[in-house]
């Protein structure tokens, strides 16, 4: 009814203005003409067939597609909160706008965000803080198998590729790495030549598929990797396992992005999809793994060799501390990046949902190889919304040695948030290959500013760290670091969780950890590959025979229970049964472990 409406007054006000055209001034036709259009539209909205909402309000429903493309820039312009702005709030976003500009960044009248909300998380200053150190702490990187090891800045440019960047980006990016002496990792896209414009340093990041060093079936290629890897500027190289914003997927440059400029880079043909496999032909196994390790770092001549990746199982981890034990191969640093990490492009669920946060992940490695007294070998990095001075001293204080950033960065060479990285189409010239939209990114300024911005944020972790007493990171203990778990309580990190002691797990794994460290295999990945605790023993089985002729007697009038009481209906036989494995503390046997017949339960100790 409304659709006849609408286009009923089109027709009459097309009408009027035709007649009023025929009789008045030539100005008319423009508006009859306008008209005209209108209702040439709206006749086409009722007559499609793909939008139910133009065919029932023919011109008006178009409202509702303009307000829905000029939503992101409502929310961020008029709604959205100096805190509450996602991924990152507008607070953080002018924060490191200022000290890309080497502007004030100083906030007037006292904090906005509620310091008695639930997760709210706060250092403790010292009565007696310290001055902070002349010159930016430095962190070697370089385990006892490493020739040429590296001194990093607290705080890097993370992973992105020229691809995803357009090549303004990584040039003003290379340019303030080069200018400010820290890291720049080139992403799973390769060394480019990009990369070596300005001088900086690099950890060059190995993908799954081998962009750069790759043979025409797309393996591994150690000749092309030794070549490329031996360029001065090369720091090291970084295996990437999984990315935090996409785990245990696979990546696709489309084949309209495949520019000849990246098809050289990445050593694929042009004009045809560039496919990242989920997973690497190179090395299967955590063996495999460090047996990977050693060979890149014997072809690029002994420098710093790490692997990168998001937590999944923990027995995953600790596959890889029994797979560096048992080979002696560790690697040189291990970066850990959050499920709350960036990417230029991955679906919703997997941003949402798969992968663990950095808190947890980070924290878990640095206990699995403390646990395994393997700690003083290896570097942890860790990367996931750092973009300020207190980002970097908590993660420093939840186990990282440095830290790297992607999306700070970004915005420090004018991102804006408007998170249409993966349509070509970014605004400002920062994630796209479109060359009228990249030229707008001048990359002497916004070297300058990556500059800026990453010396003073490091020099605002240092003036934290030293308001906290500490002129040293390695003297940041986790009492400094406080949580609120609920309205009355805040806790420290060292007592929300648990630390491990160095070489606890090899001695006396605590109760919590045992399971996962028994299960865990040098030679396997992937938790579930094998779980025996889901299969009875001998007498779990026959005491499984037990109840199912209990219920077969019953058979639908109610069952008896095994201790004599009658319950009507179908329930779930709950079966106390003798555990797998002895726990400590308990007698002959082990405290009963409860299971459910025909179910998989977790045993308790297992997270
Ligand atoms: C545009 C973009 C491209 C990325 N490309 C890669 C990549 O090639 N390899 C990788 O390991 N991580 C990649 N990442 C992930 C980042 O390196 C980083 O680990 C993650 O975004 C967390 O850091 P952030 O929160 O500071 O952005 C990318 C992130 C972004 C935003
Ligand atoms: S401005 Fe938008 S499209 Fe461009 S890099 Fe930033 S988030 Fe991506």
């Amino acid at each position: 009814m409304v659709r006849f409406l609408i286009l009923a007054l089109l027709a009459s006000l097309g009408f009027a203005t035709v007649v009023a055209a025929a009789f008045g001034s030539a100005g008319w036709w423009v508006l009859a003409a306008a008209v005209l259009l209108v209702l040439g539209l709206g006749v086409h909205d009722v007559l499609q067939t793909r939008h139910a909402i133009l065919r029932n309000f023919p011109v008006l429903g178009h409202l509702r597609y303009l307000l829905e493309s000029i939503r992101p820039e409502i929310q961020q312009y008029f709604i959205e909160r100096n805190y509450d702005g996602r991924p990152f709030d507008r607070d953080t976003r002018s924060l490191v706008y200022a000290r890309a500009k080497g502007a004030d960044s100083h906030k007037a009248f006292g904090t906005e965000r509620d310091v008695n909300e639930l997760g709210y998380e706060y250092l403790l200053h010292s009565t007696v803080p310290v001055a902070p150190p002349s010159s930016p702490h430095r962190v070697r990187i370089g385990g006892p198998d490493c020739a040429r090891p590296y001194d990093a800045s607290l705080l890097n440019i993370s992973s992105m590729s020229f691809g995803s960047l357009s090549k303004n980006a990584v040039l003003a990016m290379n340019k303030g790495a080069a200018l400010g002496g820290f890291l720049q990792e080139t992403g799973e896209g390769g060394l480019t030549r990009h990369h070596l414009e300005h001088g900086a340093d690099l950890f060059w990041e190995i993908g799954s598929g081998y962009f750069g060093c790759r043979d025409d079936a797309g393996r591994f290629d150690p000749e092309s990797f030794a070549a490329k890897a031996a360029h001065p500027n090369v720091k090291g190289i970084t295996i990437k396992l999984s990315q935090g914003a996409k785990p245990g997927l696979g990546g696709v440059l489309p084949a309209a992005k495949v520019t000849e400029e990246i098809a050289e880079a990445r050593g694929v043909p042009q004009g045809v999809d560039c496919v990242s496999p989920a997973s690497h032909s190179a090395f299967r196994t955590p063996r495999e793994l460090m047996v990977f390790v050693r060979t890149l770092r014997e072809l690029s001549g002994g420098k710093p060799i790490g692997y990168k990746f998001c937590v999944g199982s923990r027995t995953d981890v600790l596959a890889m501390c029994k797979a560096m034990m048992e080979t002696g191969v560790t690697p040189d640093y291990i970066i850990v990046d959050g499920s709350e990490g960036g990417t230029g492009a991955a679906p919703l669920e997997y941003e949402d949902h798969v992968g663990t946060p950095l808190t947890e992940g980070l924290m878990l490695v640095h206990n699995a190889l403390v646990g395994c007294g393997l700690r003083e070998r290896i570097k942890l990095g860790a990367a996931g919304k750092v973009a300020t001075g207190s980002d970097i001293v908590k993660r420093l204080i939840q186990g990282a040695d440095f830290t790297m950033s992607a999306r700070a960065m970004m915005m420090a060479t004018g991102c804006i948030q408007a998170q249409k990285c993966h349509t070509n189409e970014c605004p400002v010239g920062v994630a796209t290959q479109d060359a009228r939209l990249m030229r707008a990114l001048d990359v002497e300024d916004k070297g300058n500013r990556v500059h800026n911005y990453h010396k003073l944020t490091v020099r605002e972790a240092e003036q934290i760290m030293a308001s906290l007493g500490v002129a040293d990171p390695g003297r940041l203990n986790q009492r400094m670091l406080r949580r609120r778990v609920d309205h009355l309580t805040t806790r420290s990190y060292a007592s929300l969780y648990h630390w491990l002691r160095p070489g606890e797990l090899l001695m006396d794994p605590p109760r919590g950890w045992r399971l996962d460290w028994e299960e865990s295999d040098a030679d396997h990945f992937g938790e579930h590959a094998d779980t025996p605790w889901l299969e009875p023993t001998a007498s779990e089985a026959a005491a499984l025979e037990r109840q199912r002729s209990v219920f077969a007697e019953a058979s639908g009038k109610g069952w008896r229970r095994p201790d004599g009481a009658r319950r009507r209906g179908r329930s779930v036989v709950v079966i106390l049964a003798e555990p797998r494995r002895t726990e400590p503390g308990a007698g002959p046997g082990g405290p009963a472990t409860p299971r459910i017949a025909g179910d998989a339960v977790r045993p308790e100790g297992r997270p």
